[in-house]
């Protein structure tokens, strides 16, 4: 360091690793063409050639806004009607009853993860995340003074493995009186993964053994609305109703993917709180966290999302065209799947969303060797991650042999 203080982050100044494949793509491309390069580094849903997916419903909103919606600040916690159609866009027309429901603006699902682990644990804390998951995580804490622990992901069976998030909550716990736990789901990013219900009753089995210590349950569902049927994806919801009342589930909203607005940054943390006196302080917690890190957030996104969900049709209109792309995005990963299957290339467990991950011990090396075959994948712990999201039917299902034929 020069002038600028390190303070515990200890990537400051290391390279990209995904965008430095990413950038590598490009110049492949550049030199070969795009029918002779596969780059699957792209954390974005693109269409057949190789466009950004922007869904015309939220363009509609977009186009409708006025110079106003644009120009002046926001209040703090975010517009009073945003702060309710997030309600709606999370919970759709089931919102429970039982427990105490705020919200508050955030410039996407990372600044909701960030005003989570700020507000939830102390300087020095440890967050609990699981073996695979999204790299910001570790950024996020680090850079406010905590750091990630993390759990065996997944056991033999393919299942989460609760013997190992026991293991390693019951160590943060030894030391800290409190702590945030993220769950990515449904839809996990790398591998796709979906909780179970059996895995739900497993984690608040566990959570219900911890009755002195706070604990927040974080659940990041940044790709809720790109996994499955809606209803059926939402059914763990109601799990988090009725929890002790050590126990805060929070839920950290993002309208990047379900709305095709990842630059509007245009997310929420919603908290689901036992009683009426945590859910006034979650508000009175979130004023200041937001007031100190990013101020008033986007109005015009706001508004934007506001008037589609407080727009029957026009949310009607939303969900139809998602579901569209959801199908294209389904039966992308189904190809990548059945053709992972029937040359024995194993993956992590798979549900749905952008992500499919396929373990294997030398990542980094079998990226690169990948590169000599025109794919470019981001590789990740112990594992290449193949986006869905961003490569078409045909390149889906060629991918498994080049990756086998790596690994060999
Ligand atoms: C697992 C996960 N969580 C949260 C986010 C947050 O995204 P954003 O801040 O754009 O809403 C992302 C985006 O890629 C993600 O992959």
């Amino acid at each position: 360091m020069i002038i600028a203080q390190k303070n515990g982050r200890n990537t400051i100044g290391a390279p990209d690793k995904l965008f430095g494949v990413s950038a590598k793509a490009k110049e492949r491309i550049a030199e070969l063409g795009s029918d002779k390069v596969i780059d699957s580094t792209i954390g974005v849903l693109l269409d057949d050639n190789g466009q950004l997916v922007v869904l015309d419903s939220v363009m509609k909103s977009i186009r409708a806004l006025q110079p106003a919606d644009y120009a002046a600040y926001a209040p703090i916690l975010g517009l009073p009607q945003y702060r309710e159609a997030v309600k709606k866009a999370v919970f759709l027309d089931d919102l429970p009853q039982d427990c105490f429901i705020e919200s508050c603006y955030t410039p996407g699902g990372t600044g909701a993860l960030r005003n989570a682990v700020s507000a939830y644990t102390k300087p020095g804390d440890q967050i609990l995340v699981s073996s695979w998951h999204w790299n910001p995580y570790n950024l996020i804490a680090a850079e406010l003074g905590r750091s990630v622990r993390t759990y065996t992901m997944f056991d033999e069976a393919g299942r989460l493995n609760i013997a190992s998030f026991e293991e390693e909550l019951a160590a943060i716990l030894r030391e800290q009186e409190e702590t945030v736990i993220i769950l990515n789901t449904p839809a996990h990013n790398p591998t796709g993964y979906t909780m179970t219900d059996e895995d739900w009753n497993g984690v608040l089995t566990v959570l219900g053994r911890y009755t002195d210590k706070k604990i927040a349950i974080v659940v990041d569902i940044a790709y809720l609305d790109f996994s499955g049927d809606a209803k059926e994806y939402r059914a763990f919801l109601k799990k988090l109703v009725g929890l002790p009342e050590n126990l805060l589930p929070l839920i950290a909203f993002s309208a990047s993917k379900g709305y095709t607005m990842y630059g509007m940054r245009c997310g929420a943390l919603l908290c689901m709180a036992p009683t009426e006196a945590i859910a006034r302080e979650f508000i009175d917690v979130m004023s200041v966290e937001c007031r100190a890190s990013w101020s008033n957030g986007n109005r015009a996104a706001m508004t934007a999302l506001a008037n589609i969900i407080q727009d029957d049709e026009l949310f009607a209109e939303v969900r139809a065209e998602r579901e569209a792309y959801l199908q294209v995005l389904n039966h992308r990963s189904a190809i990548f799947m059945e053709e992972a299957h029937r040359i024995g290339l194993s993956t992590c467990p798979f549900d749905s969303g952008f992500f499919i991950t396929v373990p294997c011990d030398q990542p980094d090396e079998i990226g690169e060797k990948l590169q000599e075959s025109n794919l470019f994948a981001v590789a990740l712990g112990k594992g290449i991650r193949i986006s869905a999201a961003s490569n078409t039917d045909d390149q889906l299902r060629r991918i498994p042999a080049i990756l086998k034929a790596a690994m060999e």
